[in-house]
């Protein structure tokens, strides 16, 4: 590629400062999505509830869903690998009726290749589609798409939004909305709950996004107990976030001081693609392993979460086969929601009704 992630980095990072997203504030429709920080606690109320509607509905064949969004268009922008945000955007997009476009081979074999910057790559999706869903290596580079889109408004017929299908290290907004609505179905409160989060909460943005929403409902008495290597720990302005709305915290590197009292275990992989080091990477790969035997010191009521891919975090495959089996384990169940999620927030941001 003549265009190196490197090359974006600076400009993209940038944007974090440059651009601040819309709150939604009861209102979804035209809001661009790049942040858990622009949902009050009545906007996840709402969302959810859409969610909730639209998985019924799928469940009983309305074939009505399918029309809900018939002759929109969004278009799908990874430039970083990804199985679940990509299909089950494109799922959810045409289970509701619309239709999906990508450049033919992925963005490598888009304009990218000639050297084309990011604004302009955005821009010219956002000239065909009514959604663009974007993921991108860098950090900030949501936010630049989001500051490109909003200039492009006023000069093409429709005003196209950006949806972050993942940040860099920074946000993965729609898979935290997709794991609290998990929480929330399975336990059907966060009140009184306990949520460890384990692995390298440094560079993975899907705690970084869960955490931050968690925060949200800082009238209940939740408990964050974050365990990683010192060299993985939750990025500080995170851990400021959470001191802000007063959420219990604790930050330790020794699971077994923490695991049975957890009601929500969320496990995660090490980010090795994020990893300048292999070496730094090979020294904290297997600081924390998911096995049978670990679960088996989590209590009954605990529930195993993974935003997935799982590799050798969740042990050998005999292991994976074998975690599955344990009814506390939900990250197929997470999975599937995610579709659902993503077509409450896709309805909701075309400003289509939901019954
Ligand atoms: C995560 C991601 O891309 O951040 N995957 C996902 O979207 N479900 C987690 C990961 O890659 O470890």
């Amino acid at each position: 590629m003549a265009t190196t992630p490197t090359d974006f980095s600076r400009r993209a990072a940038d944007y974090v400062k440059r651009y601040t997203p819309p709150r939604i504030y009861g209102e979804f429709a035209g809001k661009h999505i790049i942040t858990v920080e622009q949902f009050e606690r009545q906007d996840l109320d709402k969302l959810f509830d859409v969610t909730q509607k639209l998985r019924r509905r799928v469940v009983a064949h309305d074939v009505e869903v399918s029309r809900l969004a018939a002759g929109r268009v969004m278009a799908s922008l990874f430039f970083e690998a990804s199985t679940r945000t990509d299909m089950s955007f494109q799922t959810a997009m045409r289970r509701l009726g619309g239709n999906v476009v990508a450049p033919t081979g992925g963005v490598q074999f888009s304009s990218v290749y000639k050297g084309e910057n990011l604004a302009d790559t955005v821009r010219a999706a956002g000239c065909y589609a009514d959604v663009v869903v974007i993921r991108h290596p860098e950090r900030g580079s949501s936010y630049e798409a989001s500051y490109y889109m909003d200039k492009l408004h006023g000069q093409i017929t429709r005003k196209p939004i950006v949806i972050s299908g993942g940040d860099g290290i920074g946000e993965h907004p729609t898979q935290a909305l997709l794991d609290l609505f998990t929480i929330l179905d399975q336990k059907k409160t966060l009140d009184n709950l306990t949520v460890t989060m384990v692995g390298d909460l440094k560079n993975g943005r899907t705690v970084h996004s869960l955490a931050k929403l968690i925060a949200r409902y800082d009238d209940q008495r939740t408990r964050i107990n974050l365990v990683s290597p010192e060299s993985l720990k939750m990025p500080r302005e995170i851990i400021a976030y959470l001191n802000l709305h007063k959420v219990a915290t604790v930050e330790t590197d020794r699971l077994s001081d923490v695991l049975a009292e957890s009601d929500v275990i969320y496990w995660t992989r090490v980010q090795e693609e994020r990893f300048d080091d292999p070496t730094e990477y090979d020294a904290i790969a297997d600081q924390f392993i998911m096995t049978p035997d670990v679960l088996a010191q989590a209590n009954d009521r605990a529930i195993l979460m993974h935003p997935l891919p799982r590799k050798h975090e969740m042990g050998t495959p005999t292991d994976h086969d074998a975690l599955d089996e344990d009814s506390r384990s939900v990250y197929f169940t997470q999975m599937e929601n995610g579709m659902y999620v993503r077509m409450a927030l896709l309805a909701l941001t075309m400003g289509i009704e939901v019954k």
